[in-house]
């Protein structure tokens, strides 16, 4: 067994190797909930003492959202799903700017009955389109502990990290006539709703480590889309490094349920983003070829 310290360890040792090549996103601080976030629905209990915040709800719905707009940046929450059984909770945590022509990223999970596995469902709408749905199992058990799941967003990308691991690309194809979210702010949002019996009530679902780094945009977007020279715009966090596709694509090989650009019956001419995919999977598949320590490494420790 590889304890949680160790790994922690040899992670860094692994980034340190690959510094040169790329970065993880830039570690995420803890604020308290109050400074970034409010509650959209009543009944919510947050519990400032362990910096986490249950929905414990008999409404159909609830949940809290960014009190500011951001346009790109890097957003992270922690969370600990609705144990037990949580059939028909679906936990939301996404960004959406607030028109109607929308962009929006979402983190979905689906709950489940006791002892089955959450799905994480994500999508990425822009100008109000999605149909972009890519569906995982986790490799752990999201009820038992917190796991950091997070957004990076640039001009460039917008990647979906879960603990550091990024599940998903979503590049700027913009070349291929697909739009990208480059000009809408948008708030952070929570939710969590049923589909369910809500004699099952309480859900209670735990999230702390409020982390907004991101450019606040609700009076200046063009100040924000213009610069550039934040951070996240740096060249190491463009694309991802060598180590963080085989990650991802570890991801792919083991825990892809569903992916919208290899579902043929739905789409028999594949959106335009998915042939960029595809060439970005061949591409790195030599990478996979050689075998490389740290993915066997992957293997162990998860
Ligand atoms: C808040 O968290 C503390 C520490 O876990 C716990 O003892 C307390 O009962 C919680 N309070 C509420 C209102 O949930
Ligand atoms: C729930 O668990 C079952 C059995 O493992 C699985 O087939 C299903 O995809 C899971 N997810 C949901 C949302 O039902
Ligand atoms: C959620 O539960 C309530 C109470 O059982 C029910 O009235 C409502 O239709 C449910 N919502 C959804 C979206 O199924």
């Amino acid at each position: 067994m590889v304890s949680h310290r160790q790994w922690i360890l040899l992670l860094s040792v692994l980034f340190m190797a690959y510094g040169t090549m790329g970065a993880p996103p830039r570690k995420p601080i803890d604020v308290p909930f109050g400074r970034n976030y409010m509650p959209t629905w009543a009944l919510i209990t947050l519990n400032t003492s362990m910096e986490a915040l249950r929905f414990n709800s008999i409404w159909t719905s609830t949940g809290f959202q960014s009190k500011g707009s951001y346009l790109f940046g890097h957003f992270s929450m922690q969370i600990k799903l609705v144990p037990g059984d949580s059939a028909g909770t679906v936990t939301a945590f996404y960004l959406s700017s607030q028109n109607s022509e929308h962009d929006e990223i979402d983190f979905e999970f689906l709950g489940n009955r006791s002892g089955q596995p959450y799905i994480l469902q994500t999508n990425v709408f822009t100008g109000g389109a999605g149909n972009r749905e890519q569906r995982i199992y986790l490799w752990f058990d999201p009820t038992k502990t917190y796991h950091s799941y997070s957004i990076l967003w640039n001009m460039y990308l917008v990647v979906f990290f879960v603990d550091d691991v990024p599940i998903r690309v979503f590049k700027n194809c913009k070349d291929l006539g697909v739009k990208f979210p480059f000009n809408q702010p948008m708030k952070m949002y929570s939710s969590l709703w049923n589909k369910t019996d809500w004699s099952k009530a309480p859900f209670i679902a735990a999230y702390k480590g409020f982390h907004i780094d991101g450019c606040e945009a609700s009076v200046e977007a063009k100040f924000c889309a213009t610069q550039g020279k934040r951070w996240w715009d740096q060249k190491e966090f463009q694309d991802l490094d060598g180590y963080q596709y085989r990650r991802l694509m570890w991801v792919r090989r083991k825990f892809t349920i569903y992916n919208y650009c290899t579902d043929r019956v739905r789409y028999p001419t594949l959106p335009p983003e998915c042939r960029r995919q595809r060439h970005m999977n061949m591409r790195k598949k030599s990478i996979i070829g050689r075998p490389p320590g740290a993915l066997e490494f992957l293997h162990v420790t998860i």
